[in-house]
């Protein structure tokens, strides 16, 4: 791991910390457990792409049609609102946590993902959440695009088996998808998602790559913590 970087405006001592990576990589599970571990927010900024593709299946809007992307964007508000019941989505005052996890919408958001329309709405959106920093943002392009000068990034991956699996075992109480099904879902998100033009899915030179196929969430979390406090070190 490389513990020499820099940084330079840490407010109050907290971080952005970026999390990148493909789907079922883990990226949800670690980055809610960092956040605890740091006392810091966390953002699932795939729930929002997720929250748009939502708004476009219920007013129509197709994935491709960019004027009316443009206006569904302006026209509603997505805000996370933290609840007894956890971290929440609201899509104009209403709760859509859970309606945004289902194969339709998945393969919808990468869809609206790719448009130009929706990404430059979302980062405006992002970049003012990271604005107090002390967060765990995590994404596809959290440390290539939005924070290219965030002070820790990681790119969490896993092999596609492993991914499949995991999904899997995630929503088969709450769907009829079947492995293989899910694992083919996987391959085409992962080529919309690494393929597109805007902000594909990459690792930024600067992150910290993690594997986790073999590794249990406690042990990610612990190489997290354990290089975020290397580089506090370095840094004092
Ligand atoms: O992380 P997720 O599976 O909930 O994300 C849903 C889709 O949103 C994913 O297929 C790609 C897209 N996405 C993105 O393009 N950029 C992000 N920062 C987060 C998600």
């Amino acid at each position: 791991m490389e513990y020499s970087r820099k940084i330079t405006d840490p407010v109050c001592g907290k971080f952005v910390i970026t999390i990148d990576g493909p789907a079922g990589a883990g990226k949800t599970t670690v980055s809610k457990e960092l956040s605890k571990r740091l006392d810091y927010k966390y953002v699932d900024t795939g729930a929002l792409y997720r929250g748009i593709a939502l708004a476009a299946d219920l007013q129509n809007v197709a994935p491709e049609d960019d004027a009316g992307l443009e206006r569904l964007c302006n026209s509603i508000e997505l805000k996370f609102v933290s609840t007894d019941n956890g971290q929440r989505l609201l899509l104009n005052h209403s709760d859509i946590t859970d309606k945004i996890r289902t194969p339709k919408i998945s393969m919808l958001a990468s869809a609206v993902s790719a448009r130009a329309v929706v990404r430059t709405h979302l980062l405006d959106l992002q970049r003012k959440m990271g604005r107090e920093k002390g967060a765990v943002f995590e994404g596809r392009d959290m440390g290539t695009v939005v924070f290219p000068d965030a002070e820790i990034k990681f790119f969490l991956d896993a092999s596609q088996d492993k991914r499949a699996l995991r999904r899997y075992e995630e929503i088969k109480t709450k769907t009829s998808q079947s492995y293989k099904d899910v694992k083919q879902d996987m391959q085409k998100r992962d080529k919309n998602d690494s393929t597109r033009e805007l902000a594909p899915l990459k690792s930024a030179e600067d992150a910290v790559v993690i594997d986790s196929t073999d590794f249990t969430v406690d042990k990610v979390v612990e190489l997290m913590l354990s290089h975020i406090e290397n580089i506090k070190k370095t840094n004092k």
